[in-house]
């Protein structure tokens, strides 16, 4: 039984409109089978339409008619009903293409068709077309214990960790149906008494690159899975970007939404107040050891490779990362045989621009891109046999999404590979 306050009823009653009403059939039923007793007023979505193959081809068999494929992914109602305005700030996630790179990227006039009447239709319906995964770099900020609906892994465990607002990770379909009722099951991670830790991480080596929060992130995701870990031992405070490529390697290998850093996080002042009310966490220790273990173990053991392709920007880089970049090439040339791009938000691109970044890349020979992601778009340079990136999770994914090989490393170790042509992560040379 979900209990409803009369606005709610009145939604679910379809006094407010179908659209409404739809959304609000949709966000009960889901919270029935979550067993949650009440729903909780949500105040950012990030979610939109989705970088899917499946919902453009249903739109073409459709004849585009996107309000009926909104309808039907959304809302999950197969009636087709009048879509009015999000009454929640919701911003899309990855697109499939970057709108100003369609001829150097080769991308089909299907997607391009696409792109434009999903764009067109999300605007007409108030949405923020950030196309991003790191939402937070374009403003979209959250609030210390805020209610939200996100999805994409990784901006759900920033918005969760980092932020301190609360979100479990959600979909398609109650994404769309939080933004235009702007309510979501209280359940999960939405409920304090759920977040406290039930491991404790003890890091007795030191941490403080990218680098070395990928391999953290991930074997502390692979260790824990779905549970929140609360990290002590870290020694030097880590920026916005650390944690960006932290909590992107905890999603990925383990699925984890959420965790604590003492001292660090907000919910972590101490200790005491990140395990909370939960008692007998598991403690696992992790030294070089269990990093150099996760560096082979994704590098599938590899430590040379002739490389094709080199990607930054997992999750899409901010203005501070794309400068470290710029810094590295200038006045540099790519390999020949080597494509290079680097991903980031759109209003990130265009700071890029102004500041010089742009060029300095475009002159290196590599390609500065927003709004897209290889491994969601699929999309890679044609004949693309072996990658380095400096993100574990791009790694992690495309591999397999692609059948490409690629290969994890430090950011210099990619530049490196971007000019010469040749990766090498040789264990000897890995400062840890
Ligand atoms: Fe973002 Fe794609 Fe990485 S969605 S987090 S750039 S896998």
């Amino acid at each position: 039984m979900v209990e409803l306050t009369e606005y709610e009823k009145d939604l679910l009653n379809g006094i407010y409109g179908a659209d409404k009403q739809k959304a609000m059939e949709l966000i009960v039923e889901y919270a029935i089978a979550l067993g949650a007793k009440k729903l909780v007023e949500v105040h950012s979505i990030t979610g939109g339409l989705g970088a899917s193959k499946d919902i453009m081809a249903d739109l073409k068999s459709n004849d585009y008619d996107m309000e009926k494929i909104y309808c039907e992914y959304k809302l999950n109602s197969s009636e087709k009903v009048s879509v009015n305005k999000v009454c929640v700030p919701t911003t899309t996630l990855i697109n499939l293409l970057d709108f100003d790179k369609i001829d150097e990227l080769e991308i089909s006039e299907d997607i391009v068709k696409y792109c434009k009447i999903a764009d067109n239709f999300s605007k007409k319906i108030g949405m923020q077309n950030l196309y991003t995964c790191a939402p937070y770099l374009s403003g979209f900020i959250p609030m210390y214990g805020e209610h939200l609906a996100w999805m994409e892994s990784s901006a759900v465990i920033m918005a969760n960790s980092v932020f301190g607002a609360r979100t479990n990770t959600e979909s398609l379909e109650s994404t769309g149906a939080a933004s235009i009722v702007g309510r979501i099951p209280y359940w999960g991670l939405h409920i304090k008494e759920n977040r406290y830790a039930d491991y404790h991480i003890k890091v007795e080596v030191d941490i403080d690159s990218e680098f070395e929060y990928g391999l953290l992130g991930y074997y502390i995701g692979e260790t824990v899975q779905e549970k929140i870990p609360v990290i002590t031992g870290i020694t030097k405070r880590p920026t916005l970007e650390k944690l960006k490529h932290f909590g992107a390697a905890l999603a990925a290998s383990g699925g984890v939404e959420l965790y604590h850093i003492v001292g660090v996080t907000p919910e972590a002042n101490t200790f005491e107040e990140a395990v909370g009310t939960k008692k007998n966490q598991k403690t696992i220790v992790i030294t070089k050891k269990e990093l150099l273990e996760t560096y082979k173990k994704i590098n599938m053991h590899q430590n040379k490779s002739k490389i094709d392709f080199v990607i930054f920007g997992c999750p899409h880089a901010s203005l501070e990362q794309i400068k470290e970049i710029v810094e590295l090439i200038e006045n540099k040339k790519i390999n020949k045989n080597v494509k290079m791009w680097i991903l980031t938000p759109y209003s990130v691109k265009s700071l890029c621009d102004r500041q010089g970044y742009t060029k300095i890349i475009e002159d290196f020979g590599a390609l500065l891109l927003s709004d897209i992601c290889p491994a969601i778009a699929g999309l890679v340079p044609k004949n693309t046999k072996n990658i380095v990136t400096n993100s574990i999770k791009q790694a992690h994914y495309i591999s397999n999404l692609l059948k490409c090989n690629c290969y994890y490393s430090s950011l210099e170790k990619c530049i490196s590979a971007a000019i010469t042509g040749e990766w090498n992560g040789d264990l000897n040379d890995i400062e840890i």
